[in-house]
């Protein structure tokens, strides 16, 4: 006779079955060959390469909407757009989440806002970073609030973990209206050329409202944001390099606040002395050289991940490592706009500091910068309180802090790029340096307006006689070293282990800031 209670089993498990097949299929052949056809893959296979093989487990496979409006009754589709749960990295836990264009497209209902919300406080809660791979149309149109609802309490959640884990946003498609704002607080924005793209109001209510006629491309494309917002931190060529690109970025980092990143598996040798760094800065202060050779030159076999490598060139930021130690290197940029510091700069700077100081990264500063850029578009702009944000956010940084002055450091900007007195626990300089008020050419004219205007046809060699003088007096790293405000002045060549050995003595580096509820950055 047979088990009635073997059938009923029987049952469920069919059914098990059916319902994780229907996960699986997202919205079918005819929508997955239009997702292939536009060049992405699905939720499902980018899972998969962004994973190491074999290691995702599914959360919520069978969840569907609860809508019952609009014949929406009638269509669900187990996991309702967005698959969650979980996986390895280089055998390193992550949380993740994927949406599937292919069901409603990828639009957030209120039960896909919640498996989100889900696997976040989940990565919270295990310590782990956040990834999340996004391609949607938006809020699911049939639920209204509930579905606002749904973003807000993502953004929330954002907010709460920033700090805690990193988190790392996939712009793999559309991602539009309010729903950028998630991407935005989190930690790192990577866009995939040709196939995303992200805006607050759209190309059609553009026109309307401001008779502005723009493309989708032009208007949200990842060149746009990479190289003109600077909301995008990496662009990639499509979906697979994306995928690559979240995996080599998490290399450098840590799971959470509490652990450091790990260390690297370079046989590069921490002695190496690099000769062709004697030669790298002119001898003419004002002609450019390019500080990422500098920056290739020491760090682990010259592996450098440039992080907004589009977006304000004239400050250069990204992870490299020395003697397998992660570290986040600042740089200004001498081959572009001489290194000047001005708004996006500054910002651009600043956030990368406080991530790395978030997340234990220790920072490595190489300067030369002429000042800051002055002119009445960056007056009017506010570069007062956005050059304060990368001052405060390194002053505040308590990570370990070295910088290496290669050239010039004048005025205000002195003070701004990790200076001793911002609490840098190793200062180093170059022979070349050049550490003053301003420029001597600047400085002789304030200093000897009346005399030169006096000398008539000698102004020149007036001119020429005091600034070689200032030259001698203030350009150099001296009058700094003498104050102990620059620690050492080394050869260029001895840049790599110098910082290596500076890193070593730093490791259990312990320094707080007053006990408050936060701070309150110029933003
Ligand atoms: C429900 C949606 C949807 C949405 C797309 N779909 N967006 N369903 N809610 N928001 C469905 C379509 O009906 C279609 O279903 C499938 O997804 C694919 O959409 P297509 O239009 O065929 O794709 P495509 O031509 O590639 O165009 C993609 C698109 C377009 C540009 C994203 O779908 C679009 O404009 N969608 C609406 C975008 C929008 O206005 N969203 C609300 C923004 S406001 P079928 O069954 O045909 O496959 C917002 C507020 C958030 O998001 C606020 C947070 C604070």
């Amino acid at each position: 006779m047979s088990d009635p209670t073997q059938s009923v089993e029987d049952a469920r498990r069919r059914e098990l079955r059916q319902r994780l097949a229907a996960a699986e299929k997202g919205g079918g052949e005819a929508r997955i060959e239009r997702q292939h056809g536009a060049g992405k893959l699905t939720a499902r296979e980018r899972i998969e390469l962004l994973l190491d093989p074999g290691s995702f487990v599914e959360i919520d496979a069978l969840v569907t909407h609860r809508c019952r409006d609009f014949g929406m009754e009638a269509t669900t589709v187990p996991g309702d757009g967005v698959v969650c749960g979980y996986g390895t990295i280089d055998n390193r836990l992550v949380y993740l989440f994927a949406q599937d264009f292919t069901v409603f497209g990828g639009s957030l209902s209120e039960t896909n806002a919640k498996k989100i919300c889900k696997v976040m406080d989940l990565a919270v809660e295990n310590g782990a970073p956040l990834v999340g791979l996004n391609d949607s149309g938006g809020a699911r149109i049939q639920e209204g609030v509930a579905s606002l609802g749904g973003y807000a309490d993502i953004f929330l959640r954002n907010t709460l973990a920033s700090g805690v884990v990193p988190q790392i946003s996939a712009i793999m498609g559309p991602c539009a209206g309010g729903a950028v704002y998630s991407p935005a607080i989190t930690d790192f924005i990577l866009m995939v050329e040709g196939t995303s793209y992200m805006f607050v109001t759209g190309p059609d209510v553009i026109r309307t409202v401001t008779h502005e006629q723009v493309s989708k491309e032009e208007l949200g494309g990842a060149a746009t944001h990479a190289a003109k917002s600077g909301v995008c931190h990496f662009t990639v060529a499509n979906d697979a390099a994306c995928l690559l690109a979240i995996r080599e970025l998490l290399s450098y980092l840590p799971s959470n606040n509490l652990e450091d990143p790990i260390p690297g598996t370079s046989q590069d040798s921490p002695d190496r002395q690099e000769e062709s760094l004697d030669k790298l800065v002119p001898d003419d202060p004002n002609k450019p050289y390019d500080i990422k050779k500098l920056i290739h030159a020491v760090v682990d076999d010259g592996r450098f991940l440039e992080v907004q490598a589009a977006y304000a060139r004239n400050i250069v930021v990204g992870f490299a490592r020395f003697a397998n130690q992660s570290v986040g290197i600042v740089a200004n940029q001498p081959a572009f706009l001489a290194g000047v510091l001005d708004i996006d700069a500054s910002h651009k700077g600043a956030r990368f500091v406080r991530f790395c100081d978030a997340f234990n990264i220790p920072l490595v500063t190489f300067e030369d910068v002429p000042g800051f850029l002055p002119g009445t578009q960056q007056e009017f702009g506010g570069i007062i309180k956005h050059g304060a944000k990368l001052l405060y956010a390194f002053a505040e940084a308590t990570v370990p802090k070295i910088t290496v002055i290669t050239r010039k450091a004048y005025g205000g900007a002195y003070c701004v790029m990790s200076s001793k007195h911002l609490r840098t626990d190793v200062n180093l300089a170059f022979p070349s340096a050049e550490i003053a008020v301003m420029g001597p050419e600047g400085a002789v004219n304030v200093l000897y307006r009346r005399e030169l205007e006096e000398a008539g046809a000698r102004a020149g060699e007036v001119r020429a006689d005091k600034v070689a003088k200032y030259r001698e007096k203030f350009s150099n790293p001296f009058i700094a070293a003498e104050r102990g405000f620059i620690d050492a002045v080394i050869e260029p060549r001895e840049t790599r282990p110098q910082i290596v050995g500076a890193l070593r003595q730093l490791s259990g580096k312990r320094q707080s800031v007053p006990a408050r509820k936060h701070g309150n950055i110029p933003l």
